[in-house]
């Protein structure tokens, strides 16, 4: 199946590093086009609807507020579409491209090591043949799992964003480690092996994240204390505020 990629910033790139496979590819900058092409060998294309007059399938990978004016260019050639456009449910996406089959897909950045997170919209069957290519093609890059479609953007406050949050609080540890007088990249080979372990020690344990705290917190023990202090600065409500904060409409 040839993917063609509509725009080439950072999820475009992500997306076709985790593929590994050619892609035809068009952006604003032609450099960065060019530039995404020849790393995955595929080929950059001067318009968006050269793009999609070849590809099998279209990924929509430019921000969401520039949906009508591309699919003015793609809409009239694309055999199938498939967007990760955040805020942009499928009802917008099928008015914007009628009469073919369209997909909703809300990936996260470590596609591109085939460890992301994606999320896929449920629809009502299309293309019987189509559905299950473009659905195989993203699986590969991790776990993919299906929602609502009213259900996507709150994942999308999870998983998409969870990247950016996640390193966040490695550099928030890291930085205390280095505080104490352990080097940075000590500090940072530690804390990343700690994510990665507790990931899956979580995933072998049906993601039971209390009793895996439990095991690590004894009774008026250290941990306890490192716990409560991060309960005490609002850890629970700073990722609830976060996740509000994600969901409101722009201003
Ligand atoms: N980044 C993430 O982690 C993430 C996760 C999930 C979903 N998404 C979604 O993925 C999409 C892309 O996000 P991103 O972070 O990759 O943004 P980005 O780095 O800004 O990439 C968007 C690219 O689209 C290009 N573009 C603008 N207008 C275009 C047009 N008319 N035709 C073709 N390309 C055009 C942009 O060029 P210019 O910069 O020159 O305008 C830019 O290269 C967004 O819709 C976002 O909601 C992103």
């Amino acid at each position: 199946m040839q993917i063609g990629l509509i725009g080439c910033g950072n999820m475009a790139r992500a997306l076709a590093r985790g593929w590994a496979r050619p892609v035809l590819c068009a952006d604003p900058l032609a450099e960065r086009a060019k530039a995404l092409a020849q790393e995955t060998g595929g080929e950059a294309l001067s318009s968006n609807a050269e793009v999609a007059k070849r590809a099998d399938v279209v990924v929509l990978c430019h921000k969401p507020a520039q949906l009508r004016g591309v699919a003015e260019e793609v809409a009239p050639h694309a055999k199938a579409v498939a967007s990760i456009l955040a805020a942009t449910p499928l009802p917008a996406l099928k008015a914007a491209y009628p009469d073919r089959p369209v997909y909703r897909f809300m990936p996260s950045l470590p596609v591109e090591v085939r460890q992301g997170a994606l999320v896929q919209a449920a629809d009502a069957p299309q293309v019987a043949e189509v559905d299950k290519a473009v659905h195989e093609l993203f699986a590969e890059l991790g776990t993919l799992v299906t929602l609502p479609d009213a259900q996507v953007d709150v994942a999308m406050g999870l998983m998409s964003c969870g990247p950016a949050y996640v390193a966040l609080v490695a550099e928030a540890q890291v930085d205390a480690g280095v505080r104490h007088g352990i080097a940075a990249a000590q500090a940072a080979a530690l804390v990343t092996q700690t994510l990665a372990g507790t990931a899956e020690l979580l995933r072998r344990r049906d993601y039971d994240t209390l009793a895996v705290r439990r095991e690590v917190a004894s009774p008026g023990g250290l941990t306890a204390r490192g716990l409560d202090a991060l309960e005490q600065g609002g850890l629970r409500g700073a990722f609830s505020d976060a996740m509000d904060a994600v969901l409101r409409p722009a201003p």
